[in-house]
């Protein structure tokens, strides 16, 4: 942390992160959720804020403490987590999305709690398409704002992970890729990650393995370059 306060190069920076993973309620007790601890982007929002920036964390079920210096926005559902960054992220200069986004919801959700042997026991689950944060952001982007996605990924008979990483970053049309091969499993809730950063321009820079927050340190290094002069 001291050398990260030494070297405030994202002094006069605003960053806003997401982290977690949404949880999609079925019932009022019960909703569908993913593995993702939010350790990943908590550390890209406790790096940025030691190294100077303004940074709100928009943070979807982490059960973590708000990083020193960080403004926490906890969520609870995508909808909930768009909403956040929606309004987050106009007078950004760097929005990440960290956060492991539902794809889709439960179609209804009960108002009350579902119940074995009884008229509304549900023999299968109608799923809908929830909003892609993501692409949304880039579409409503000011100028001069990075937007960073991330994606796990695992090779498959179609293509391998850059390849899958490569398709997806031009679909999502974001300026940064960071891509986790989760192909060997074992990434959800460790201290430890790798990474490929893919970036629109074609460059891609490795990020050895290591802590999340040399991952984190290695992602700003990657942003740095490529912000425009600071405004204000
Ligand atoms: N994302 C998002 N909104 C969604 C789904 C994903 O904003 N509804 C974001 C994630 O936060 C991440 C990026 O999109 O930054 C890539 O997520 P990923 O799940 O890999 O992409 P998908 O487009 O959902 O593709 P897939 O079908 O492989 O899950
Ligand atoms: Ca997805």
């Amino acid at each position: 942390a001291g050398a990260d306060l030494l070297r405030a190069d994202l002094a006069g920076r605003r960053v806003v992160v997401s982290a977690g993973g949404t949880r999609e309620p079925l019932d009022p007790v019960r909703y569908l959720g993913n593995r993702s601890s939010g350790k990943q982007g908590w550390a890209l929002a406790r790096v940025a804020a030691a190294r100077g920036a303004e940074v709100t964390l928009v943070a979807a079920n982490v059960d973590l403490p708000a990083p020193f210096g960080v403004r926490v926005v906890p969520v609870g559902t995508a909808e909930e987590l768009r909403t956040a960054m929606l309004a987050e992220a106009p007078d950004a200069d760097v929005v990440v999305m960290a956060a492991a986004v539902a794809d889709f919801r439960p179609a209804t959700v009960a108002a009350t709690k579902l119940k074995k042997d009884s008229a509304s026991e549900p023999d299968a689950v109608a799923l809908v398409r929830n909003p892609d944060v993501l692409a949304e952001l880039v579409t409503k982007r000011p100028p001069g704002q990075l937007v960073v996605g991330f994606a796990a990924e695992t090779g498959d008979a179609d293509a391998d992970v850059l390849a899958h990483a490569r398709a997806k970053l031009a679909r999502k049309g974001c300026d940064l890729l960071v891509v986790n091969d989760v192909s060997g499993g074992g990434v959800f809730g460790r201290p430890d990650n790798a990474a490929v950063v893919l970036a629109a321009d074609g460059t891609a820079t490795e990020v050895p393995h290591g802590t999340k927050d040399a991952v984190a340190a290695a992602v700003w290094q990657v942003v740095l370059p490529r912000l425009g002069e600071p405004t204000a």
